[in-house]
């Protein structure tokens, strides 16, 4: 099922992501997590995407906790993490507002963190988590290169970044990135017009997706345009033989031409494979513009 990034000198990644964003939300015991996890690299969903501020700075550590019950499956994963963001939360009682760091301590801070909350002494790939004004890109790329030589980060990447950020912080690196994470749904797929795919088509680099369901907000079908969206899953579930809405969705993302890695939310193994079994399905051109149609609400130009 899974297929590695196109670069050669990329990591290999799974097709289909598992996100841990909501791991805390999902209240499962430390047994029920491993179950968790083992069924869903059964399913060939290895690559795991976590942030060091998920479930306000706690999803790392329940994870690498689960690791401990199974330590073998750390050669079985890929693990994605990222770094940058600053929340206010009870466990920085000084911090004032919400903002980015991507300063050379904050970095290796956050990543020596984050190994060992995983209890691993590597990560995959670490992501910038979102662009930072004050991001100085010569001391992000020695910050990288120190990490790399460590042994302690593999591969490098970004989220949310526009093409001129991702360009000026590859300008200054010795490796190519290899990703770019960012939101894409039926809803909200401005990064297809605003030069953010097109970029990463370029570079043969692929992205990966997160929030394909923004968030279930899309299928809860809560504002006009989720509605009118809803109504054309609906038709297209039939036309394509698609067995739930979200099927739909996961193929509509993954037929944009930058060929995105779709990461799925839910905690729910029925869903994850509802998600493996959407791999197959396709949308005629005609039949992705309608979702493009329903969602702005108006005819192309
Ligand atoms: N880089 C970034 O800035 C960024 C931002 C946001 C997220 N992310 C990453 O992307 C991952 C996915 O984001 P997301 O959680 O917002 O994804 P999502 O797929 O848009 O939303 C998942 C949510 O939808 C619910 N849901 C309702 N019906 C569903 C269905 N039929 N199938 C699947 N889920 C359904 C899930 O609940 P159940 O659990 O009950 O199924 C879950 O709460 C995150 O875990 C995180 O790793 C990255």
């Amino acid at each position: 099922m899974a297929e590695s990034i196109t670069r050669p000198q990329g990591p290999y990644l799974s097709e289909l992501v598992q996100g841990y964003w909501r791991l805390a939300d999902w209240e499962m015991k430390p047994q029920q997590r491993l179950r968790f996890l083992e069924q869903h690299v059964d399913l060939g969903i290895t690559t795991i995407d976590h942030a060091n501020i998920y479930g306000d700075y706690e999803c790392e550590q329940l994870f690498g906790e689960t690791l401990k019950l199974q330590p073998g499956m750390r050669g079985q994963i890929q693990i994605v993490t990222k770094c940058n963001i600053k929340l206010c939360s009870a466990k920085f009682p000084l911090r004032k507002v919400n903002h980015y760091d991507t300063s050379s301590t904050h970095i290796i801070e956050s990543v020596d963190n984050s190994l060992s909350l995983l209890g691993t002494d590597y990560l995959d790939v670490l992501l910038l988590h979102r662009p930072d004004v004050l991001m100085k890109a010569e001391e992000v790329a020695e910050t990288f290169t120190k990490l790399r030589k460590a042994g302690k980060v593999l591969h490098f990447g970004v989220s949310n970044f526009s093409p001129s950020q991702f360009a000026l912080l590859q300008s200054r690196l010795e490796v190519p990135l290899v990703t770019n994470q960012v939101e894409i749904n039926p809803l909200n797929f401005s990064v297809a017009h605003d030069g953010t795919l097109d970029q990463l088509q370029m570079l043969r680099i692929r992205p990966m997706a997160w929030s394909c369901l923004a968030g279930g907000r899309l299928l809860s079908g809560g504002d006009i345009q989720a509605q009118r969206v809803l109504s054309e899953l609906e038709l297209l579930k039939e036309e394509i033989g698609a067995k739930s809405l979200d099927q739909v969705i996961y193929a509509w993302v993954r037929q944009l031409p930058a060929n995105p890695l779709v990461i799925i939310g839910s905690g729910k193994i029925a869903r994850l494979k509802a998600a493996v079994d959407s791999l197959k399905l396709e949308l005629s051109r005609e039949q992705w513009y309608r979702i493009w149609v329903a969602s702005k609400g108006h005819n192309v130009p």
